[in-house]
């Protein structure tokens, strides 16, 4: 993998709108809850508005999240910033790696319990759900420490591009 010194553009604009499609996905669930306790108990999954727009807003997540992979293996990421403790440059590693899976599994989970009618798809898609928002609470937290703390300029690396 190469060592840039920087996010590129296409990096830091592919990380914000994912930011904001996930940030929708939790605020408009409600209707897909609702679609998917009336399919549980009636086996008609009805195609509404706020079932399409979860649908839709989780796949253009799954693209995007692979495209984000695509590009950290062709352009790679930056080296951890200096003045990270070394062991938190592990473990932000393999948080990062995280929640690409998620973002990866809770499309496909959520893909099952709805289009394969699979239940506990459904309860995996709940419990990824909850495990998801707990990584970017830590994920969130992690860059404060940085900014507030070891005082690194995190912040500036995902906002100005290095192409
Ligand atoms: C990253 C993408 C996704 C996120 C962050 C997400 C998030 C959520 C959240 C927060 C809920 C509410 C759970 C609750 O009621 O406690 C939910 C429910 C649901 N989602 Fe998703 N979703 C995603 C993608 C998808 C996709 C692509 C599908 C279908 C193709 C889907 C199908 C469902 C279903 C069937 C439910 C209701 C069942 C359940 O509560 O587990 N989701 N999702
Ligand atoms: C849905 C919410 C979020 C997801 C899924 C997410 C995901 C990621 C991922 C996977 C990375 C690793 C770099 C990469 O491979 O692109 C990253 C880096 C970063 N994120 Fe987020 N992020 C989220 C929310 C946020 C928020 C709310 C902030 C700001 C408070 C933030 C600030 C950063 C910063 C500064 C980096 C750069 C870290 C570094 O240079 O090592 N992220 N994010």
């Amino acid at each position: 993998m190469k060592n840039p010194s920087g996010y590129s553009r296409m990096q830091i604009t592919l990380h914000w709108v994912v930011v904001v499609l996930v940030a929708l996905q939790y605020l408009l669930h409600e209707g897909m809850s609702d679609a998917y306790d009336v399919a549980e108990e009636t086996g008609i999954y009805a195609l509404s508005t706020p079932v399409i727009g979860h649908i839709a807003g989780g796949a253009l997540i799954l693209l995007l999240a692979c495209w984000r992979l695509i590009l950290r293996n062709d352009r790679g990421v930056p080296a951890a910033p200096a003045g990270e403790p070394e062991v938190f440059r592990r473990l932000s590693h393999v948080a990062h790696l995280a929640v690409y899976a998620l973002l990866i599994l809770l499309p496909v989970s959520g893909a099952l319990a709805w289009g394969g009618q699979i239940e506990a798809a459904g309860e995996a898609h709940e419990a990824l759900k909850t495990l998801f928002l707990l990584l970017i609470l830590a994920h969130v937290g992690a860059v404060a420490v940085h900014q507030l703390v070891w005082k690194t300029g995190l912040m500036k690396r995902m906002m100005r591009a290095q192409d």
